[in-house]
Protein backbone atom coordinates (compact mmCIF):
# COMPACT_ATOMS: atom_id res chain seq x y z
CA UNK A 1 0.00 0.00 0.00
CA UNK A 2 1.07 3.46 -0.92
CA UNK A 3 1.78 5.97 2.02
CA UNK A 4 -0.59 8.57 0.40
CA UNK A 5 -3.52 6.64 1.17
CA UNK A 6 -3.14 7.22 4.72
CA UNK A 7 -2.51 11.27 4.18
CA UNK A 8 -5.01 13.38 4.31
CA UNK A 9 -6.27 15.28 0.68
CA UNK A 10 -7.10 19.07 1.28
CA UNK A 11 -8.14 21.14 -1.35
CA UNK A 12 -4.95 21.96 -2.86
CA UNK A 13 -3.76 18.47 -3.08
CA UNK A 14 -7.21 17.61 -4.58
CA UNK A 15 -6.29 20.05 -7.65
CA UNK A 16 -3.21 19.15 -8.17
CA UNK A 17 -4.37 15.48 -8.27
CA UNK A 18 -6.76 17.24 -10.75
CA UNK A 19 -3.95 18.52 -12.82
CA UNK A 20 -2.39 14.74 -13.61
CA UNK A 21 -0.02 15.62 -10.27
CA UNK A 22 0.27 14.47 -6.55
CA UNK A 23 1.28 16.91 -4.40
CA UNK A 24 1.46 15.59 -0.42
CA UNK A 25 1.69 19.49 0.96
CA UNK A 26 -1.23 21.05 2.14
CA UNK A 27 -0.72 24.84 1.45
CA UNK A 28 2.65 25.36 0.16
CA UNK A 29 2.26 29.45 0.41
CA UNK A 30 1.88 28.75 4.28
CA UNK A 31 4.03 25.85 4.90
CA UNK A 32 7.50 25.27 4.64
CA UNK A 33 9.30 21.98 4.50
CA UNK A 34 12.24 21.17 6.96
CA UNK A 35 14.76 18.80 5.04
CA UNK A 36 17.02 16.96 6.65
CA UNK A 37 19.45 13.87 6.16
CA UNK A 38 18.80 10.72 7.70
CA UNK A 39 21.92 9.01 8.52
CA UNK A 40 23.46 5.85 9.31
CA UNK A 41 22.44 4.15 6.22
CA UNK A 42 25.28 5.50 3.83
CA UNK A 43 29.06 5.38 4.29
CA UNK A 44 29.05 8.72 2.79
CA UNK A 45 27.51 10.07 5.73
CA UNK A 46 30.32 8.54 8.44
CA UNK A 47 32.92 11.19 9.25
CA UNK A 48 35.59 8.45 8.79
CA UNK A 49 34.07 8.19 5.47
CA UNK A 50 37.31 10.15 2.88
CA UNK A 51 35.56 11.68 0.10
CA UNK A 52 39.09 11.93 -1.61
CA UNK A 53 39.82 8.23 -2.11
CA UNK A 54 36.42 6.73 -1.67
CA UNK A 55 34.87 5.09 -4.63
CA UNK A 56 31.29 4.19 -5.06
CA UNK A 57 32.01 1.50 -7.41
CA UNK A 58 33.57 -0.66 -4.97
CA UNK A 59 31.31 -0.18 -2.28
CA UNK A 60 27.72 -0.93 -3.45
CA UNK A 61 26.97 2.95 -4.26
CA UNK A 62 28.16 3.28 0.06
CA UNK A 63 25.05 1.56 1.15
CA UNK A 64 26.14 0.32 4.78
CA UNK A 65 25.83 -3.75 5.70
CA UNK A 66 23.43 -3.26 8.58
CA UNK A 67 20.32 -4.45 9.68
CA UNK A 68 17.15 -2.93 9.30
CA UNK A 69 13.72 -3.17 11.81
CA UNK A 70 11.87 -4.18 9.34
CA UNK A 71 14.09 -7.20 7.83
CA UNK A 72 12.10 -9.99 9.42
CA UNK A 73 9.00 -9.37 6.90
CA UNK A 74 11.75 -9.74 4.12
CA UNK A 75 12.70 -13.21 2.27
CA UNK A 76 15.76 -13.94 3.10
CA UNK A 77 17.17 -13.89 -0.13
CA UNK A 78 16.63 -10.34 -0.42
CA UNK A 79 19.58 -8.58 -0.91
CA UNK A 80 21.27 -5.23 0.64
CA UNK A 81 19.20 -2.67 -1.39
CA UNK A 82 16.44 -4.64 -1.28
CA UNK A 83 15.96 -4.70 2.41
CA UNK A 84 16.67 -1.25 2.92
CA UNK A 85 14.22 -0.15 -0.20
CA UNK A 86 11.71 -2.46 1.95
CA UNK A 87 12.95 -0.21 5.01
CA UNK A 88 12.02 3.02 2.82
CA UNK A 89 8.90 2.06 1.84
CA UNK A 90 7.98 1.07 5.00
CA UNK A 91 9.09 4.63 6.38
CA UNK A 92 6.69 6.44 4.15
CA UNK A 93 3.88 3.89 5.03
CA UNK A 94 4.52 4.72 8.72
CA UNK A 95 5.04 8.05 8.84
CA UNK A 96 2.49 11.09 9.29
CA UNK A 97 1.09 12.82 6.21
CA UNK A 98 3.71 16.07 6.56
CA UNK A 99 6.49 13.42 6.54
CA UNK A 100 7.86 12.29 3.32
CA UNK A 101 11.34 10.52 3.09
CA UNK A 102 13.04 9.77 -0.48
CA UNK A 103 16.61 8.15 -1.67
CA UNK A 104 18.42 10.98 -3.87
CA UNK A 105 21.50 9.93 -5.90
CA UNK A 106 23.25 12.98 -6.57
CA UNK A 107 25.93 12.40 -9.32
CA UNK A 108 28.51 14.51 -10.83
CA UNK A 109 28.68 14.95 -14.42
CA UNK A 110 32.01 13.89 -16.12
CA UNK A 111 35.12 15.53 -16.77
CA UNK A 112 34.29 18.17 -18.93
CA UNK A 113 36.55 20.87 -21.45
CA UNK A 114 36.52 23.73 -18.45
CA UNK A 115 38.06 21.19 -15.94
CA UNK A 116 40.88 20.41 -18.17
CA UNK A 117 41.31 23.65 -19.04
CA UNK A 118 41.34 25.01 -15.25
CA UNK A 119 43.88 22.38 -14.70
CA UNK A 120 46.48 23.59 -17.58
CA UNK A 121 46.37 27.45 -16.83
CA UNK A 122 45.92 27.26 -12.84
CA UNK A 123 42.89 28.55 -11.08
CA UNK A 124 43.84 31.82 -10.41
CA UNK A 125 44.79 32.82 -14.55
CA UNK A 126 41.17 29.97 -15.00
CA UNK A 127 39.31 32.45 -12.31
CA UNK A 128 40.91 35.90 -13.73
CA UNK A 129 41.02 35.08 -17.71
CA UNK A 130 40.80 32.11 -19.29
CA UNK A 131 37.25 31.07 -17.70
CA UNK A 132 35.87 34.90 -19.10
CA UNK A 133 37.02 33.61 -22.43
CA UNK A 134 34.40 30.71 -24.58
CA UNK A 135 37.68 29.17 -25.65
CA UNK A 136 41.57 29.72 -26.50
CA UNK A 137 41.21 28.81 -30.05
CA UNK A 138 41.79 24.97 -30.10
CA UNK A 139 39.31 24.15 -26.89
CA UNK A 140 35.73 25.46 -26.45
CA UNK A 141 34.61 25.46 -22.84
CA UNK A 142 31.68 27.68 -22.76
CA UNK A 143 28.74 25.41 -21.94
CA UNK A 144 31.52 22.57 -21.61
CA UNK A 145 31.45 19.30 -23.41
CA UNK A 146 32.75 16.48 -21.36
CA UNK A 147 36.13 15.05 -22.84
CA UNK A 148 36.39 11.40 -24.16
CA UNK A 149 37.72 10.80 -20.32
CA UNK A 150 34.06 12.13 -19.03
CA UNK A 151 32.50 10.08 -21.93
CA UNK A 152 34.22 6.70 -19.89
CA UNK A 153 33.51 8.17 -16.11
CA UNK A 154 29.79 8.15 -17.05
CA UNK A 155 30.19 4.55 -18.66
CA UNK A 156 31.47 3.41 -15.85
CA UNK A 157 28.59 5.04 -13.72
CA UNK A 158 25.96 3.06 -16.55
CA UNK A 159 27.94 0.42 -16.04
CA UNK A 160 27.95 0.20 -12.28
CA UNK A 161 24.26 0.79 -12.47
CA UNK A 162 23.77 -2.39 -14.61
CA UNK A 163 25.84 -4.22 -12.13
CA UNK A 164 23.68 -3.16 -9.29
CA UNK A 165 20.35 -3.96 -11.27
CA UNK A 166 22.32 -7.41 -11.58
CA UNK A 167 23.66 -8.51 -8.62
CA UNK A 168 21.64 -6.31 -6.08
CA UNK A 169 18.58 -5.27 -7.48
CA UNK A 170 18.90 -2.28 -6.53
CA UNK A 171 15.52 -0.17 -7.08
CA UNK A 172 16.50 1.80 -10.56
CA UNK A 173 15.52 6.20 -10.33
CA UNK A 174 11.60 6.24 -10.58
CA UNK A 175 12.41 9.95 -12.10
CA UNK A 176 15.96 11.50 -13.45
CA UNK A 177 16.61 15.21 -13.18
CA UNK A 178 19.36 17.16 -14.54
CA UNK A 179 20.84 20.23 -15.00
CA UNK A 180 20.80 22.39 -17.88
CA UNK A 181 24.63 22.51 -18.88
CA UNK A 182 25.53 20.08 -21.38
CA UNK A 183 28.09 18.59 -19.50
CA UNK A 184 25.40 17.04 -17.10
CA UNK A 185 22.87 16.64 -20.10
CA UNK A 186 25.30 14.33 -21.78
CA UNK A 187 26.31 12.57 -18.53
CA UNK A 188 22.48 11.43 -17.75
CA UNK A 189 22.29 10.20 -21.23
CA UNK A 190 24.81 7.83 -21.49
CA UNK A 191 24.38 6.56 -17.59
CA UNK A 192 20.61 6.03 -17.90
CA UNK A 193 19.89 5.54 -21.84
CA UNK A 194 20.35 1.94 -21.61
CA UNK A 195 19.68 0.96 -17.97
CA UNK A 196 15.73 0.66 -18.22
CA UNK A 197 13.89 -2.19 -19.85
CA UNK A 198 11.61 -0.24 -23.38
CA UNK A 199 8.22 -0.57 -21.47
CA UNK A 200 9.68 1.40 -18.34
CA UNK A 201 11.43 4.20 -19.97
CA UNK A 202 12.05 7.28 -17.89
CA UNK A 203 13.60 10.10 -19.34
CA UNK A 204 15.35 13.11 -17.61
CA UNK A 205 13.58 16.03 -16.80
CA UNK A 206 15.95 19.44 -17.44
CA UNK A 207 15.55 21.89 -14.35
CA UNK A 208 17.12 25.12 -14.87
CA UNK A 209 18.05 25.39 -10.95
CA UNK A 210 19.50 22.44 -10.91
CA UNK A 211 22.58 24.27 -12.61
CA UNK A 212 25.86 24.58 -11.51
CA UNK A 213 26.63 28.00 -9.46
CA UNK A 214 26.55 30.67 -11.97
CA UNK A 215 29.97 32.16 -11.15
CA UNK A 216 30.26 34.52 -14.35
CA UNK A 217 32.34 32.26 -16.17
CA UNK A 218 31.35 31.34 -19.36
CA UNK A 219 31.17 27.14 -18.68
CA UNK A 220 28.13 28.27 -16.05
CA UNK A 221 26.17 30.29 -19.19
CA UNK A 222 24.20 27.67 -20.57
CA UNK A 223 22.57 27.21 -24.11
CA UNK A 224 18.82 28.04 -25.31
CA UNK A 225 16.63 25.63 -24.90
CA UNK A 226 16.22 25.21 -28.81
CA UNK A 227 20.01 23.63 -28.62
CA UNK A 228 19.08 21.11 -25.84
CA UNK A 229 15.42 20.16 -27.52
CA UNK A 230 17.98 20.12 -30.71
CA UNK A 231 20.46 17.69 -29.02
CA UNK A 232 18.55 16.01 -26.65
CA UNK A 233 15.51 15.50 -28.11
CA UNK A 234 14.22 12.37 -25.62
CA UNK A 235 14.51 14.62 -22.36
CA UNK A 236 11.90 16.65 -20.87
CA UNK A 237 12.28 20.33 -20.21
CA UNK A 238 10.72 22.09 -17.45
CA UNK A 239 7.88 24.71 -17.63
CA UNK A 240 8.49 27.90 -17.89
CA UNK A 241 12.10 26.85 -19.04
CA UNK A 242 13.22 30.24 -20.97
CA UNK A 243 14.82 30.17 -24.50
CA UNK A 244 17.51 32.47 -23.20
CA UNK A 245 19.40 31.96 -19.88
CA UNK A 246 18.43 35.06 -18.40
CA UNK A 247 20.36 34.14 -14.81
CA UNK A 248 23.96 34.30 -16.27
CA UNK A 249 25.43 38.06 -15.46
CA UNK A 250 29.09 38.54 -17.53
CA UNK A 251 31.32 39.51 -14.52
CA UNK A 252 29.11 38.86 -11.45
CA UNK A 253 28.90 35.67 -9.46
CA UNK A 254 25.87 34.17 -7.51
CA UNK A 255 26.83 33.96 -3.56
CA UNK A 256 26.56 30.56 -1.65
CA UNK A 257 23.04 31.75 0.10
CA UNK A 258 21.70 32.71 -3.02
CA UNK A 259 22.34 29.03 -4.87
CA UNK A 260 21.10 27.48 -1.86
CA UNK A 261 18.03 29.26 -1.91
CA UNK A 262 17.58 28.56 -5.38
CA UNK A 263 18.56 24.90 -4.71
CA UNK A 264 15.77 24.93 -2.09
CA UNK A 265 13.34 25.84 -4.21
CA UNK A 266 14.12 23.24 -7.21
CA UNK A 267 13.91 20.46 -3.90
CA UNK A 268 10.10 21.96 -2.91
CA UNK A 269 9.39 21.49 -6.58
CA UNK A 270 10.23 18.27 -6.66
CA UNK A 271 9.34 17.08 -3.74
CA UNK A 272 5.84 18.72 -4.29
CA UNK A 273 5.13 17.30 -7.31
CA UNK A 274 7.06 14.20 -7.61
CA UNK A 275 5.30 11.07 -5.44
CA UNK A 276 8.31 8.85 -6.49
CA UNK A 277 10.80 7.85 -4.18
CA UNK A 278 14.02 7.19 -5.59
CA UNK A 279 15.49 9.77 -7.93
CA UNK A 280 18.13 10.93 -9.19
CA UNK A 281 19.77 14.50 -9.94
CA UNK A 282 22.50 15.27 -12.44
CA UNK A 283 24.30 18.04 -11.66
CA UNK A 284 27.51 19.94 -10.73
CA UNK A 285 30.25 19.88 -7.69
CA UNK A 286 29.54 23.23 -6.46
CA UNK A 287 25.64 22.34 -6.86
CA UNK A 288 25.65 18.97 -5.35
CA UNK A 289 27.58 20.84 -2.36
CA UNK A 290 24.11 23.24 -2.01
CA UNK A 291 21.90 20.38 -2.15
CA UNK A 292 23.86 18.54 0.82
CA UNK A 293 24.29 22.17 2.55
CA UNK A 294 20.27 22.35 2.30
CA UNK A 295 19.85 18.41 2.97
CA UNK A 296 21.66 19.40 6.46
CA UNK A 297 24.58 16.40 4.94
CA UNK A 298 28.15 16.23 5.89
CA UNK A 299 30.36 18.35 3.06
CA UNK A 300 31.06 15.79 0.74
CA UNK A 301 32.75 16.61 -2.49
CA UNK A 302 32.63 14.65 -5.43
CA UNK A 303 35.03 13.98 -8.13
CA UNK A 304 34.01 13.99 -11.57
CA UNK A 305 32.04 10.95 -12.75
CA UNK A 306 30.81 10.02 -9.35
CA UNK A 307 27.60 9.89 -7.39
CA UNK A 308 26.53 9.84 -3.72
CA UNK A 309 23.03 8.57 -2.47
CA UNK A 310 21.37 10.19 0.66
CA UNK A 311 18.28 9.55 2.40
CA UNK A 312 16.24 12.62 2.94
CA UNK A 313 13.44 13.06 5.26
CA UNK A 314 11.12 16.10 4.23
CA UNK A 315 9.07 17.13 7.07
CA UNK A 316 5.92 20.11 6.49
CA UNK A 317 6.60 22.40 8.59
CA UNK A 318 3.42 24.43 9.66
CA UNK A 319 3.69 28.23 9.25
CA UNK A 320 6.21 30.66 7.52
CA UNK A 321 9.70 29.57 7.15
CA UNK A 322 12.28 31.49 8.49
CA UNK A 323 13.70 34.24 6.21
CA UNK A 324 17.01 33.73 4.40
CA UNK A 325 17.93 37.24 3.16
CA UNK A 326 19.83 37.23 -0.55
CA UNK A 327 22.40 39.11 -1.13
CA UNK A 328 24.34 40.90 -4.01
CA UNK A 329 26.04 38.99 -6.37
CA UNK A 330 29.90 39.79 -6.33
CA UNK A 331 31.75 41.26 -9.26
CA UNK A 332 34.54 38.76 -9.82
CA UNK A 333 38.41 40.35 -10.24
CA UNK A 334 39.29 39.84 -13.83
CA UNK A 335 43.17 40.16 -15.65
CA UNK A 336 43.05 42.58 -18.68
CA UNK A 337 46.07 40.18 -20.03
CA UNK A 338 46.51 36.46 -19.73
CA UNK A 339 49.09 35.39 -17.30
CA UNK A 340 51.67 33.48 -17.87
CA UNK A 341 51.31 29.95 -17.55
CA UNK A 342 51.84 28.15 -14.52
CA UNK A 343 55.66 26.36 -14.76
CA UNK A 344 55.61 22.45 -14.64
CA UNK A 345 56.00 20.32 -12.04
CA UNK A 346 57.91 17.50 -12.67
C1 LIG B 1 14.54 20.93 10.94
O1 LIG B 1 14.63 19.66 11.56
C2 LIG B 1 15.76 19.52 12.41
C3 LIG B 1 15.86 18.07 12.83
O2 LIG B 1 14.63 17.60 13.30
C4 LIG B 1 15.62 20.49 13.56
O3 LIG B 1 16.74 20.38 14.39
C5 LIG B 1 15.54 21.91 13.00
O4 LIG B 1 15.29 22.81 14.04
C6 LIG B 1 14.41 22.02 12.00
N1 LIG B 1 14.49 23.33 11.35
C7 LIG B 1 13.43 24.06 11.01
C8 LIG B 1 13.72 25.37 10.37
O5 LIG B 1 12.27 23.72 11.20
C1 LIG C 1 28.98 -5.94 2.40
O1 LIG C 1 29.07 -7.33 2.53
C2 LIG C 1 29.38 -7.97 1.29
C3 LIG C 1 29.25 -9.48 1.49
O2 LIG C 1 29.69 -9.85 2.74
C4 LIG C 1 30.76 -7.55 0.86
O3 LIG C 1 31.10 -8.16 -0.36
C5 LIG C 1 30.75 -6.04 0.65
O4 LIG C 1 32.03 -5.57 0.30
C6 LIG C 1 30.27 -5.33 1.90
N1 LIG C 1 30.05 -3.93 1.56
C7 LIG C 1 30.41 -2.91 2.30
C8 LIG C 1 30.06 -1.55 1.79
O5 LIG C 1 30.97 -3.04 3.38
C1 LIG D 1 43.98 25.48 -25.06
O1 LIG D 1 43.77 24.85 -23.82
C2 LIG D 1 44.04 23.47 -23.80
C3 LIG D 1 43.76 22.97 -22.40
O2 LIG D 1 42.44 23.28 -22.07
C4 LIG D 1 45.49 23.22 -24.18
O3 LIG D 1 45.74 21.83 -24.22
C5 LIG D 1 45.77 23.84 -25.51
O4 LIG D 1 47.15 23.71 -25.80
C6 LIG D 1 45.40 25.32 -25.50
N1 LIG D 1 45.53 25.88 -26.82
C7 LIG D 1 46.31 26.92 -27.09
C8 LIG D 1 46.30 27.42 -28.51
O5 LIG D 1 47.00 27.45 -26.24
C1 LIG E 1 4.93 21.94 -9.20
O1 LIG E 1 5.27 22.29 -10.53
C2 LIG E 1 4.68 23.48 -11.00
C3 LIG E 1 5.07 23.72 -12.44
O2 LIG E 1 5.55 22.61 -13.07
C4 LIG E 1 5.13 24.65 -10.15
O3 LIG E 1 4.53 25.83 -10.60
C5 LIG E 1 4.77 24.39 -8.71
O4 LIG E 1 5.30 25.41 -7.92
C6 LIG E 1 5.33 23.05 -8.26
N1 LIG E 1 4.85 22.74 -6.93
C7 LIG E 1 5.56 23.01 -5.87
C8 LIG E 1 4.97 22.57 -4.59
O5 LIG E 1 6.64 23.55 -5.94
Amino acid sequence: MRSWTFKVLTLSALSALALGHWTPRPNPSADYVNYTTVTGFFLQDEASTVPGTFDYTTANFGLINRTYPTDNECSRSFTQWQKFEHYVDTLNQRSGRNVDYKVLFMGRHGEGYHNVAESYYGTPAWNCYWSLLDGNGTSVWADAKITPKGQAQAETAAKYWASRVALQKIPIPQSLYTSPLTRCLQTAEITFSGLYPRHQRVVPTVKEYFREGISGHTCDRRSTKSYIRKTFPTFEIEKGFSEQDLLFKPHFAEQPVDQDIRTKAVLDDVFGNDSNTWLSITSHSGETASLLRVLKHRVFSLSTGSVIPVLVKAETIKGTAPVTSTVAWSSISTCSTAPPLPTPTA
